[in-house]
């Protein structure tokens, strides 16, 4: 055993139980292992700035329920500047860690897997509300955020039903639908619409005029961020952006489809629409227990992986069982829709 000071951080967007891990990595690094915790305060900008704080039972006590992150975070993509990559490991280096526990998605765990090719001891941890991390059943956030638009689905159920309404859902998702189908399916949309299958307006009027003839006055319908538009010849479709402008991993700003969508449905079926556009709210408060618990779990895990000197790593739910896979598999392609599920949420469209 030889990794002493462990450094714990939290990349890209936040989401609900971070802390978990946080607080399961501290508990179990300091308790059971004798180490000392060290927490990289706002994703990789931390490692650049050298911003750390001490992690002890006190700073981890009382944050099981908490959103977020204590510990901050950032889109810095450590790797653009000049030299990214040795800059990186020298602030490891000068920093003293011995090893450093990286929770994040498809762009901090994919930093994370080239610092480990040039030898660097790191452990992953799966978070993203996409859930579209390959390698793993789930990643943890992804339950409160498809429970929260769950609820906002039931809440738009009265006003369309009340005002005879199309009621359109804009939820996240930039590359993958889980949030939507599995969302739509346990509130019960009568249309979802994902990036895995760019989306037709005609087809979509289509259903939504046949559910009205035979009588039902209301519809739902859900729209994630990244689905496409496919219009005449543009089979693979287009996606509607609020900003050109990139993030430091190359992503625009998604955000908009939703709009598009509402104001085409009343434009083309007389149907009166609104739109709800729930961004930031399906990352905020309290993850579920669901969510608690995977944190907790994964983060015990990946301070096992860490005494163990397992390194390049990342933990991994697999059916009921905490796993281990290589960073690479993590990273090397997206997980998206289960198109078996997709087919269930068809079975109730229009
Ligand atoms: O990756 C998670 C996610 O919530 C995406 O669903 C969304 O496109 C993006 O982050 C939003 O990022 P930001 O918080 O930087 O606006």
């Amino acid at each position: 055993m030889s990794a002493k000071r462990v450094g714990i951080m939290t990349g890209g967007g936040d989401c609900p139980g971070l802390n978990a891990v946080i607080r399961a990595v501290t508990r179990k690094g300091m308790n059971v292992y004798g180490y000392e915790v060290v927490g990289v305060l706002e994703g990789w900008r931390g490692i650049l700035e050298r911003l750390s704080i001490p992690l002890d039972l006190n700073a981890v006590s009382g944050i099981l329920p908490k959103g977020g992150t204590i510990l901050g975070t950032s889109r810095t993509n450590p790797l653009k500047g000049e030299n990214g990559q040795q800059v990186v490991i020298d602030r490891m280096n000068q920093m003293g860690l011995d090893a450093l526990i990286v929770i994040g998605g498809e762009d901090t765990i994919g930093v994370a897997k080239s610092l480990y090719d040039e030898g660097m001891p790191v452990v992953g941890v799966p978070k993203t509300i996409d859930n579209d991390l390959a390698g793993t059943d789930q990643t943890f956030g992804f339950d409160t955020a498809t429970n929260i638009v769950m609820e906002a689905i039931d809440r738009l159920h009265t006003t369309a039903e009340s005002h005879n309404r199309v009621m359109v859902v804009e939820v996240m998702g930039r590359h993958t639908g889980w949030i939507a189908v599995e969302a739509g399916i346990a509130g019960g949309a009568d249309m979802v619409l994902i990036p895995e299958v760019p989306f037709d307006l005609n087809e979509v009027c289509q259903t939504l005029r046949k559910r009205h003839n035979r009588g039902k006055t209301f519809s739902i319908v859900v729209v994630a961020e990244g689905a496409r538009v496919a219009m005449e010849e543009d089979v693979e479709g287009s996606l509607v952006i609020q900003s050109t402008e990139k993030d430091a991993f190359g992503h625009v700003r998604l955000g908009g489809v939703g709009n598009l969508l509402g104001r085409e449905i009343e434009n083309r079926t007389g149907f009166e629409t609104r739109v709800t556009v729930l961004g930031h709210i399906q990352r905020g408060g309290s993850p579920t227990a669901f969510d608690r618990i995977l944190g907790t779990r994964f983060g015990i895990a990946a301070i096992d992986l860490v005494h163990q000197e397992d390194f390049g790593k990342m933990v991994a739910l697999r059916g009921m069982e905490i796993v281990s896979i290589d960073l690479q598999d993590a990273v090397e392609k997206l997980r998206t829709v289960d198109m078996d599920l997709y087919e269930i949420a068809k079975v109730f469209f229009g």
